[in-house]
């Protein structure tokens, strides 16, 4: 079973000798078309196409547990991790529909091939419980929605992608962004995000920004308490804050733009970071100022991309 197993199993990056497998993705849609075949190869016939349900088999010669859907990516799982698996579906339901992530955006932003960015997009179901968390918190507050960052899960992929050590966020408010950022940190073993928020608070039920925090909370209140041993939140205006942060670490390896403030606001930023930026950085900004960006993108000979031909745009420097 190795034998086949380490051949058909090593374009999926999973580990050997297992006697689990775990498989990122739906059965159903298959984004690990190896996986499949796999089976077939083991002489699996009992298929499902259920994403959520640990599959255990008696394989010809010896115990194979697939789990399809995630748990925690490094590829060996026990039975146990399937309960609290999500598929992306499920994921993209709790955060709103234009979490949808892009795949052919993120592989052009990290410049890598889209089955690269398929997986490290999928590999987010494996992160379903924190996820859940996050959601549960915002809800406790009994809004479901705080203005939040569009493409959550294409931020955990591009943090995979690039392996960023020092990252840089501006804009936290319930901390959805910062929630991903931090679970791209979490799965690659390394990094640290730094966060600025100057955070605007809730005054009563009306006439509020679509940001702002519940009363007796503050920036980041949302995210789980697990994934804060990584997490540097410094609160105050990012045009105080971000200039001496970027001098304490040097060298910016990943930045996420979203304080909407105005077009003065995204240049000081977008002048602030520029010679901390090497090659290999990355730079992500929402409601970005096109003409700002794309200056900035070129003066450092890079390219900037659009989400979905929205505002949403991110580089990488050559
Ligand atoms: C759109 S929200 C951020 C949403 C967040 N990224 C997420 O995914 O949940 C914008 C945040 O930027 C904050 N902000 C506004 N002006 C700022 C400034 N000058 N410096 C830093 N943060 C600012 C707002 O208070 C708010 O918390």
């Amino acid at each position: 079973m190795h034998e086949i197993g380490n051949k058909l199993l090593r374009p999926l990056r999973i580990r050997t000798p297992y006697d689990a497998v775990h498989c990122i993705g739906h059965a159903s849609s298959n984004p690990v078309p190896h996986l499949r075949d796999f089976c077939e190869r083991l002489r699996i016939t009992q298929w499902s196409n259920d994403h959520r349900i640990a599959l255990q088999f008696g394989s010809p010669r010896g115990r194979l547990v697939i789990i399809v859907g995630g748990a925690n990516g490094d590829g060996v799982h026990s039975n146990n991790s399937a309960k609290h698996v999500m598929s992306l579906d499920q994921i993209v339901d709790l955060l709103g529909n234009r979490s949808r992530p892009e795949t052919s955006w993120i592989s052009k932003v990290a410049g890598t091939t889209a089955e690269r960015a398929e997986r490290a997009v999928n590999e987010v179901t494996s992160h379903s419980e924190l996820i859940g968390e996050l959601s549960r918190n915002i809800k406790k507050t009994g809004k479901t929605y705080y203005a939040q960052f569009p493409a959550p899960i294409d931020l955990f992929a591009l943090v995979r992608l690039s392996r960023p050590r020092n990252l840089v966020e501006s804009g936290v408010a319930s901390g959805v962004s910062s929630t991903f950022l931090l679970l791209g940190i979490k799965a690659n073993s390394g990094g640290i995000l730094h966060s600025i928020d100057f955070p605007v608070f809730r005054k009563g039920n009306r006439g509020n920004l679509s940001w702002a925090i519940p009363q007796g909370m503050t920036s980041g209140w949302a995210v789980p308490r697990k994934l804060r041993s990584r997490w540097d939140l410094r609160q105050g205006r990012s045009e105080g804050l971000l200039r001496p942060l970027l001098e304490e670490i040097g060298t910016l390896d990943f930045y996420c733009h979203d304080s909407p403030v105005d077009i003065a606001h995204f240049e000081f930023e977008m002048k602030s970071i520029r010679k901390h930026l090497k090659p290999g950085s990355l730079v992500v900004a929402d409601n970005t100022d096109k003409k700002v960006f794309d200056e900035t993108a070129l003066s450092i000979g890079a390219e900037a991309f659009y989400r979905r031909h929205s505002s949403l745009g991110a580089f990488l420097v050559p």
